[in-house]
């Protein structure tokens, strides 16, 4: 099969096929717009119908070839359904970016006691075992192509200790963890995986989370003292997603305006 090594589409997305999970809103909607924009084909997977198939519609309008699929990451046979619809639309999967999680959706954060217990299981089953089934449905393709890159969206609150979010900071250090577990597997197939840690986004779905009157403060704390958007995101994640990162794999990169360093 074709592998994407040539120089000329080093640094480049254009024509690659990306999934992105949690495509439908937030992150992962400014993710698959950006990634439109370079010219990529991309797949938005979500839960979300409406918000997915309104972004795909959006996309298309733009004159790129995206769709909506359906997919609920904790289900395998849905994300069996994903990698092969995929791969009937455009015949390969180049990347895949693992951004569906319970974020916003975790309510207010509470002490690790009061954490119950089917809180902590529905976190990690989207969150870490989300990005299992997700890379597993779609190592076949990119074995066969011996080509493909494999994004995980994980978190800077695993090097920070953000407290009060327990479930949400273990189940990202376990995205972290497989990761390079999974990397040192699939090296040998022409496949990369690699994690991008965000810091704290100024979006809705930290409001929902977060006390708002604290943001200037760790804003002031970052090397670059400034909100941090869906934007400063799309830059790492696409040099991940592109053939000119083929030999970075099982690493994590925090992107977060210098606050932390791992
Ligand atoms: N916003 C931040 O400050 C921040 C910081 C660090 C890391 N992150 C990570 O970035 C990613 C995106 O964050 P966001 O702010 O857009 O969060 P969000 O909660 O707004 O979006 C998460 C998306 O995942 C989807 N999703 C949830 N469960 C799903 C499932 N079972 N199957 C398929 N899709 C599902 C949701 O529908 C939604 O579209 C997440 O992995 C999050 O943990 C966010």
């Amino acid at each position: 099969m074709m592998s994407k090594s040539h120089d000329a589409v080093q640094d480049s997305v254009v024509d690659s096929v990306i999934i992105v999970t949690g495509g439908a809103r937030g992150i992962g909607a400014s993710l698959a717009t950006h990634l439109a924009g370079r010219g990529a084909k991309v797949v938005v997977a979500d839960v979300l119908a409406e918000d997915g198939s309104a972004l795909a519609a959006t996309l298309n309008d733009g004159g790129t070839d995206a769709f909506f699929h359906r997919t609920d990451v904790v289900d395998p046979a849905s994300m069996q359904d994903l990698a092969a619809a995929a791969v009937d639309r455009y015949g390969r999967i180049d990347a895949l970016v693992n951004n569906a999680a319970i974020y916003e959706s975790l309510g207010a954060k509470k002490h690790f006691a009061d954490i119950s217990v089917d809180d902590w299981d529905r976190v990690m089953a989207v969150n870490a075992k989300g990005v299992w089934l997700a890379t597993a449905a779609v190592y076949p393709a990119m074995k066969a192509q011996g080509y493909g890159r494999v994004v995980n969206i994980a978190s800077a609150t695993v090097h920070a200790g953000v407290p009060f979010f327990a479930h949400y900071t273990a189940s990202k250090g376990a995205v972290i963890a497989v990761t390079r577990s999974i990397a040192k597997e699939v090296g040998r197939d022409g496949i990369t995986v690699n994690a991008v840690a965000p810091g704290l986004v100024d979006n809705e779905s930290s409001a929902a989370l977060n006390d708002t009157s604290y943001f200037p403060t760790l804003e002031r704390q970052r090397a670059i003292p400034r909100a941090m958007t869906p934007a400063d995101l799309t830059g790492a994640i696409t040099f991940l997603c592109s053939p000119a990162s083929g030999f970075i794999t099982g690493q994590t990169m925090v992107v977060d305006g210098g606050l932390v360093f791992s």
